[in-house]
């Protein structure tokens, strides 16, 4: 008989809780540092967040609570979808002669081809539940703005979107989606608002950053009474809902009989990663799973982890969010446009920067060209085309396990494939014709960004 390699999950095996980090950060002697604000430097109270936020999801961004129920309305929708499939890469396994086990959890199965939904639909219930009638958003490679534009259709919402001017004219097909769910989309920077006009003045050709289209959203947002602001990652809610990944895949794993060695995934903002990693990391801060790795991966044009600094930094260009402790390469900091376009951030989840600076979790950064030769080679093996993002984790994934061959080790390695790259293809077309460039980080850069870091010192 041939080896199983899917591991496939019944609708009612999707997971009814989330799964919050904070209780084991606290148990394990690292507990999460607060936001500050920016005026005072003192923490922030919930009210700061409410202009912005609904209360349902304030509170889960303060939660200690291990696990946050998911709402019935919430769960019906996952059902379109969820549970997301479980496969065992033989085949890549085969091609790259390893001794390795190597399992992906496969995120590009939902409506929008990434993991992106999970907390869209979340976000959009509990604003339609608080009474908002709009929401606002940035998105860099559109698989977020492509969410919540589906989601805010299902729950009867407006939705405008501030799109990365890079990934806006690299992706039309991805601004035709959003709208196609009635969504507005706009590059940025825009001339619509105070904080896209002033990049605009300064840089005409400024080809955006995730920083910059936040900025923009916020600014949407604060000033008009009925839109709230959506964030796609980084926050410790987006985080939270983003578990029903790692929750699966639990079970998933078990189903295999295996438990994972490593577990690697692509890391933005930290979301699809976190959602990954969480409930395996509980096992490692509780002192089950001592020797379980963990390993984020980030593109060497934006190497947050690898090169940034733990420092306290807005999460936005224009300096309208809450200080947050994390690494960081400086709020003014703009990435080239590499096509990666959803890791072109200049900062990451607290939690996940928490996890990483106190050692539990590693960090590598990949350039372009040997993303997209793992990438290929992934397709080529297992016919999904990954996302470009994704594919930095497949390109981790690949050197642990050649590793392994060397080594002449078992090992079992559990890669987050957080999206398809249908809406990729000149990226793709870029890479087979040797176009890319490779885009490596500027120190120079790193110094004039990290120089307008806010003066606040941060413990530890
Ligand atoms: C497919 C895919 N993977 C990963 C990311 C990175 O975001 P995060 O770190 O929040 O998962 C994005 C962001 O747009 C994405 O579209």
């Amino acid at each position: 008989m041939t080896e199983r390699t899917r591991f496939d999950l019944a609708p009612d095996q999707i997971p009814t809780a989330w799964f919050n980090i904070t209780p084991d950060l606290v148990a394990a002697g690292i507990p999460p540092l607060p936001p500050l604000h920016p005026g005072t430097k003192e923490p922030i109270t919930p009210d700061l967040l409410a202009p912005l936020f609904p209360e349902a999801l304030i509170m889960q961004e303060v939660s200690g609570e291990q696990w946050i129920d998911i709402p019935g309305p919430v769960l019906d929708m996952y059902q379109l979808w969820r549970p997301t499939p479980l496969q065992r890469a033989i085949r890549l396994e085969q091609k790259l002669q390893t001794p390795a086990h190597i399992y992906f959890k496969y995120e590009g199965t939902s409506p929008a081809g990434s993991h992106k939904p999970n907390t869209a639909i979340a976000q959009a219930y509990y604003n339609k539940e608080a009474g908002v009638r709009r929401i606002s958003t940035e998105t860099g490679a559109g698989q977020w703005g492509s969410s919540l534009a589906m989601a805010c259709n299902f729950f009867d919402l407006e939705c405008l979107v501030f799109m990365v001017r890079a990934s806006y004219e690299q992706k039309p097909y991805r601004r035709i989606f959003m709208e196609t769910f009635g969504a507005k989309v706009l590059p940025s920077p825009s001339p619509t608002t105070e904080a896209g006009r002033k990049i605009l003045g300064e840089h005409p050709d400024s080809t955006g950053s995730l920083g910059i289209a936040i900025s923009e959203a916020i600014e949407v947002a604060a000033a008009s009474r009925d839109t709230n602001y959506s964030i796609g990652s980084c926050l410790g809610h987006v985080l939270l809902h983003q578990t029903v990944v790692g929750l699966e895949a639990k079970q998933q794993m078990e189903m295999a009989g295996e438990h994972p060695d490593l577990v690697v995934g692509c890391v933005g903002g930290g979301s699809n990663y976190g959602g990954l990693a969480y409930p395996f990391m509980a096992g490692k801060l509780r002192g089950e799973t001592p020797d379980m790795r963990f390993l984020a991966t980030e593109p060497a044009a934006c190497p947050t982890l690898t090169k940034g600094k733990y420092a306290y930094d807005f999460g936005d260009t224009a300096q309208m969010t809450p200080l947050l402790p994390m690494y960081t390469l400086g709020h003014d900091f703009v990435p080239a446009p590499v096509h990666a376009g959803g890791l072109r951030y200049h900062g990451d989840s607290p939690s996940l920067s928490l996890l990483v600076k106190e050692g539990y979790m590693e960090a590598v950064a990949y350039t372009q060209n040997e993303v997209f030769e793992a990438a290929v080679l992934f397709a080529q093996a297992q016919g999904i085309v990954p996302a470009p993002e994704s594919a930095h984790a497949i390109r981790g994934a690949i050197n642990e396990a050649i590793q392994a061959r060397e080594a002449g080790q078992e090992k079992v390695i559990l890669i987050g494939l957080s999206g398809h790259g249908h809406f990729d293809m000149q990226a793709y077309d870029d890479y087979l014709n040797g176009r890319l460039p490779e885009v490596e980080f500027n120190p120079a850069d790193e110094a004039e960004a990290l120089a307008s870091l806010p003066d606040v010192p941060i413990g530890g």
